[in-house]
């Protein structure tokens, strides 16, 4: 690695350490932004991320936040670099690897700048937004997008167990107030229902999207891995896909420093890790059966006007 690169670096951890002093004093405010709540990191540089020109062969991973967007990054990353350039997962962060479009963290290169400077190709680049905030050049340029999903009741704990222990989220409070909350999409990146539906509608009218769903690379890694490469027009051999398959199972994630997020101090593992279980189906740990009740009355009706489904009951 280059000199330069290696100062860089080692500059972008201290900001992040002056983050996290900050962070803790204060988290976030949520607010209304063009009818979706948000925070200040993800809003600050809105122009710039609007005037971002994407490539026509950027491939843009979008997901609700929590729905898996690291595990399908590292997938991505790894089957266009991990034969070509092997040493990049061990030494360079997945933020780094693959940009946050639309983060803008005081003191920190901005997701539009990192991606801008970025000199290998494809850029694999990720976004929370909902589908109407996703700057024009991606579809003006037939980018490809990968969205993944995940069932609402897995999303909400996932996401709940995240706002806990990182502090440039709002604070999450105690778990029923935090569903309520959820439920209403008054949550960073809004309403989870508005997000994949959304999405679906838009990959109905554009085959530039792939739509997946967390629960079917739990149940079949192997599988989506072939659909992706399918989607992406790429053939690698199959020893390279079991490599990537590897690569990505959750306890070698969970166990790798440049995945596992721990290179980034604002989050305390001590309250929650990033990899925290990977599981389908945990929200049975954290529903009461009054609250699963009301949530499935709730999913009914704002389900009901979409061809959306997923597939599992669980
Ligand atoms: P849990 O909190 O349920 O464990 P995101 O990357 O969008 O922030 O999503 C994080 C969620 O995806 C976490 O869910 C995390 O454990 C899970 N995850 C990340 N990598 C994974 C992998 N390789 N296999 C299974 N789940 C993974």
């Amino acid at each position: 690695t280059a000199p330069s690169v290696i100062v860089r670096r080692e500059g972008v951890r201290a900001e992040y350490r002056r983050m996290e002093e900050m962070a803790v004093r204060s988290r976030p405010e949520l607010f209304d932004f063009h009818g979706v709540s948000m925070v200040n990191y993800f809003t600050d540089n809105w122009e710039d991320v609007q005037k971002f020109k994407a490539r026509p062969d950027d491939i843009l991973i979008a997901t609700y936040p929590k729905a898996g967007t690291t595990w399908v990054s590292q997938i991505v990353d790894l089957l266009y670099f991990g034969k070509t350039l092997p040493e990049r997962k061990d030494s360079i962060p997945i933020h780094e690897r693959v940009p946050f479009l639309e983060t803008s963290f005081p003191g920190l290169p901005r997701g539009t700048e990192l991606a801008d400077s970025m000199t290998s190709s494809p850029r694999v680049i990720k976004t929370h937004f909902p589908v109407q905030f996703v700057p024009k050049s991606f579809w003006e340029q037939n980018s490809r997008v990968i969205y993944m999903a995940r069932n609402a009741k897995d999303n909400a704990v996932s996401y709940f167990h995240f706002d806990r222990m990182n502090f440039v989220e709002p604070e999450p409070g105690d778990w029923p107030s935090f569903l309520q909350r959820f439920k209403k999409g008054d949550v960073v990146f809004g309403s989870w229902y508005d997000h994949v539906k959304n999405w679906w509608e838009k990959k109905e009218i554009n085959s530039n999207i792939l739509y997946m769903f967390y629960e079917d690379l739990a149940e079949d890694t192997d599988r989506e891995i072939n659909r992706i490469c399918s989607f992406l027009g790429i053939s690698p051999s199959k020893e390279e896909r079991d490599y990537v398959r590897g690569q990505v199972d959750f306890n070698t994630m969970k166990n790798n420093r440049m995945a596992n997020y721990s290179t980034i101090s604002v989050m305390d593992f001590k309250i929650s890790p990033f990899m925290r279980k990977g599981k389908v189906g945990d929200w049975k740990n954290h529903f009461t059966v009054a609250q699963n009740e009301d949530f499935d009355e709730d999913y009914q009706k704002n389900m009901a006007n979409t061809t959306l489904h997923f597939k599992t009951e669980i």
